[in-house]
């Protein structure tokens, strides 16, 4: 079968031709149909994720059948038995195990869950990672109610555009940050209520004098933007972060967290209970993942390269021959 590779660092991923997997008792050999892309596999190219075996199956998500029935597959590997936090080895599909990024896939059968009907497979292959990721930043963690205000930031995001999904979903207002002014109106067009430039410097004050501030907020980008975050939340928000694209948190101001009763929250992935109630949230509320493009499994490096220059709006789709 046709299978891409992490081959070597500082490469796109490789492909190469490898053996069909040759499942156990536990296991099913799923074919799959659609695949999508993570920033987790670009930062895997860069050698920026812990955890790397050269040579190994590239990719977390994807959608594919056996015997006969469609199933998404979840991602997080062996979270272990507290709803808290994942156990030590609590891995994500695609790097070491191998992933989806492939004509089949060996996967245990606990990880299979029936694909949504009223999605195609191509969005159903867009939903397990970020999908879940989302879930549980903002409805596990930050448990929104409706009419609270969401400022979900760097909104071209996988994992962004899920949040806000949700948050829509759950009568929330959702306001956006972005780099660019036609993502913040794509935000707009399916149901934010406004948005800012993060590189503009007073858009906190701008947000400040439109709404007077936010109850929660959903980042992954880090870096000293993330003052700001802090800055426009009410008293008593709830800040809750997966990511740390740009790096460390320089400048943060405990006053301002303390003094206004702000709950600082961490979030990564979400376990299997998690991974089944995200699946009959987006079936409740009927929500399809906004897919920014679908490539051909050949053209599947041409995704990393969208995904790194920061133009996708939504997820990257690799659609299997
Ligand atoms: N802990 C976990 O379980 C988990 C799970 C998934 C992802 N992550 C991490 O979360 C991050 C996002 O992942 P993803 O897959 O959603 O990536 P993605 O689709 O590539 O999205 C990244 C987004 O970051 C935004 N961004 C760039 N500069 C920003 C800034 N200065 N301020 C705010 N936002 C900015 C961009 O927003 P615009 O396009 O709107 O400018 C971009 O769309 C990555 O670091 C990833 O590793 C962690």
């Amino acid at each position: 079968m046709q299978a891409y590779i992490i081959k070597e660092i500082n490469q796109p991923p490789f492909k190469t031709e490898v053996a069909i997997p040759v499942p156990n008792d536990d296991e099913a050999l799923v074919k799959i149909s659609a695949s999508a892309l993570n920033h987790r596999d670009v930062w895997i190219t860069k050698g920026q994720y812990p955890g790397i075996k050269l040579g190994a199956i590239m990719g977390a998500d994807g959608c594919g059948t056996w015997e006969g029935k469609e199933y998404v597959i979840n991602p997080g590997l062996d979270w272990g038995s507290d709803e808290a936090y994942q156990a030590l080895n609590f891995r994500v599909l695609g790097v070491p195990d191998d992933g989806t990024f492939a004509d089949y896939i060996c996967i245990p059968k606990k990880y299979l869950h029936e694909k949504p009907s009223y999605l195609t497979v191509e969005e159903a292959a867009a939903l397990p990672l970020a999908g879940v990721t989302a879930y549980r930043a903002l409805v596990v963690k930050t448990k929104p109610k409706a009419g609270d205000k969401v400022l979900i930031s760097g909104i071209g995001g996988g994992v962004a555009l899920f949040a806000m999904q949700y948050a829509i979903a759950l009568g929330c207002d959702v306001y956006v940050t972005s780099g660019t002014e036609d993502k913040i109106e794509k935000a707009i067009s399916l149901g934010a209520k406004g948005g800012y430039l993060y590189h503009d410097a007073e858009w906190p004050k701008k947000l400040m004098a439109d709404i007077g501030g936010v109850d929660v907020v959903i980042d992954s980008a880090g870096g000293s933007g993330f003052n700001n975050l802090v800055k426009v939340c009410h008293p008593g928000a709830r800040i809750s972060f997966y990511g740390g694209s740009l790096g460390k948190i320089d400048g943060l101001n405990p006053q301002l967290i303390f003094w206004r009763q702000i709950s600082l929250l961490g979030s990564t992935m979400g376990s299997d209970q998690d991974f089944v109630d995200m699946l009959a949230f987006v079936d409740k509320y009927k929500i399809r993942p906004v897919v920014d493009e679908v490539l051909s499994f050949d053209d599947l490096p041409l995704g990393f390269q969208k995904m790194e220059a920061g133009k996708q709006f939504g997820k990257i789709v690799f659609k299997n021959n």
